[in-house]
């Protein structure tokens, strides 16, 4: 949309605000600077500074600008923000340092699921993809091998993302999702952080049709994203969550759902929501002690298994350490996946089944930008125990694609 009537041509070379030069094609003439939330360092929600002076990005060569209309919180944000990623001393404030060094620099715009317009293209982007809506891959790929990531990174963290008006990001990351049925901060509710996560956790497993799957962390963004997967997969699976989802886990796809905060024995619990039948594999989000009795789960009674038992592992919410003995583990040929997002091949499957309506957004709704407090502490109590996702909304966004869906409280 043009707001003023200077239209830049298309290819034309503008002059951005540390004076480089490079072709640029805008919709629209661009602000020098705009709205967005900055992270300053590593500790609370003070850490988080909301700005309207921060220098727009340009999209460099291969780039596509892209004007954000909605992106998905993650707990990764939390995470990174609080420091949580210690891979040595269990007590280090650590971000991601795969590939040798922190990529997490302050100050950082977080914000991994990003939905928006193309307002401008780089170099060697054809600007008919001006105007385009589409949902951006997360990932900063660290090569461009399509089937296998080794050093996970993400916009939000190795670079800037979303919680902001502008984000630059690789032209063939941004995914065109036309899709008219679904509003914007419905398909960030789709985004890739969740999906491409549980779409991975699946994958290494080699999780298959028939297969009976147990899910922890259910009704989190990966958790409903892995139940969703699971049925598109011909998968069956089982939901652990806590008290109040139970019917709309059901009403997902969870074949049945067990409540957490009633389990006395884990594999008395699982073989009654199964009806005795074996659990193929584990996805597991939340780590700590119960890792150790979904282990036991698949292990009770070896003899009647098809397959080894699975357990693909993505994240540890409730406690960063197990103590696991490695005899049941080999003795029971137990084989453990780690999973730290997922592919290309895996992003353009996920696009795929998104257009085709195969995934449904689980959306809880909307704050505004400049609202990121009060929706971080709605994230991490959980309050109204939510389903699903959060999403925030650029201010100057707000009543086109945040209202619909504000949350009051
Ligand atoms: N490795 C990766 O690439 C990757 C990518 C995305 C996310 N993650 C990680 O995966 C985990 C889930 O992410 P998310 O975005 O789905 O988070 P989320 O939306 O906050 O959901 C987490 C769910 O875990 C359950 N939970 C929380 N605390 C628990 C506890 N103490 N014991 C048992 N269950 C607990 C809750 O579900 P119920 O109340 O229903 O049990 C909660 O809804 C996080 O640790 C996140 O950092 C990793």
């Amino acid at each position: 949309m043009q707001i003023d009537g200077h239209a830049p041509v298309p290819g034309e070379i503008r002059e951005n605000e540390r004076g480089k030069q490079q072709p640029m094609s805008t919709e629209q003439d661009l602000p020098d600077a705009m709205m967005g939330v900055q992270l300053v360092g590593h500790g609370g929600v003070d850490q988080l500074v909301v700005r309207d002076d921060i220098p727009r990005p340009d999209p460099g060569p291969g780039q596509v600008l892209v004007r954000v209309t909605a992106t998905a919180k993650n707990n990764t944000d939390r995470k990174a923000r609080e420091g949580l990623y210690p891979v040595e001393g269990e007590d280090d404030v650590e971000s991601f340092r795969v590939g040798g060094e922190a990529t997490l620099t302050f100050p950082r715009i977080q914000g991994a699921d990003v939905v928006g317009r193309v307002a401008a293209v780089g170099e060697g982007v054809d600007a008919a993809r001006i105007g385009e809506r589409g949902l951006l891959d997360f990932n900063l790929y660290p090569d461009r091998r399509a089937h296998i990531n080794l050093v996970p990174d993400y916009y939000g963290h190795g670079a800037d993302g979303g919680y902001a008006e502008y984000v630059a990001v690789p032209s063939d990351q941004f995914h065109a999702v036309p899709n008219p049925d679904l509003r914007d901060a419905e398909l960030a509710a789709l985004g890739m952080c969740s999906y491409q996560t549980a779409l991975h956790m699946l994958t290494v497993a080699s999780v298959g049709a028939g297969e009976r799957i147990l899910v922890t962390g259910a009704s989190g963004g990966v958790g409903t994203a892995l139940i969703q997967l699971c049925r598109i997969l011909g998968a069956i699976p089982y939901a652990v969550s806590s008290p109040g989802r139970e019917a709309a886990l059901l009403e997902l796809g969870a074949e049945a759902v067990i409540d957490r905060t009633r389990v006395d024995d884990w594999c008395e619990a699982v073989n009654a929501a199964t009806g005795g039948e074996i659990i193929d594999a584990v996805m597991d989000l939340v780590g700590g002690e119960t890792t150790n009795r979904f282990i036991d789960v698949m292990i009770q009674r070896m003899g009647e298994r098809r397959t080894y038992p699975r357990l693909s592992i993505a994240g540890a919410g409730a406690d960063n350490v197990t103590r696991i003995m490695w005899t049941r583990i080999y003795l029971y040929q137990v084989q453990i996946f780690g999973v730290s997002h997922g592919t290309r091949d895996e992003a353009a499957r996920l696009v795929e089944w998104i257009r085709d309506g195969r995934l449904r957004p689980v959306l809880h709704g909307a704050f505004k930008l400049s609202d990121i407090h009060r929706a971080e502490a709605c994230f991490v109590n959980r309050a109204n125990n939510y389903l699903g996702k959060i999403v925030l909304v650029p201010d100057s966004q707000w009543q086109a694609h945040g209202e619909a869906f504000a949350i009051e409280n």
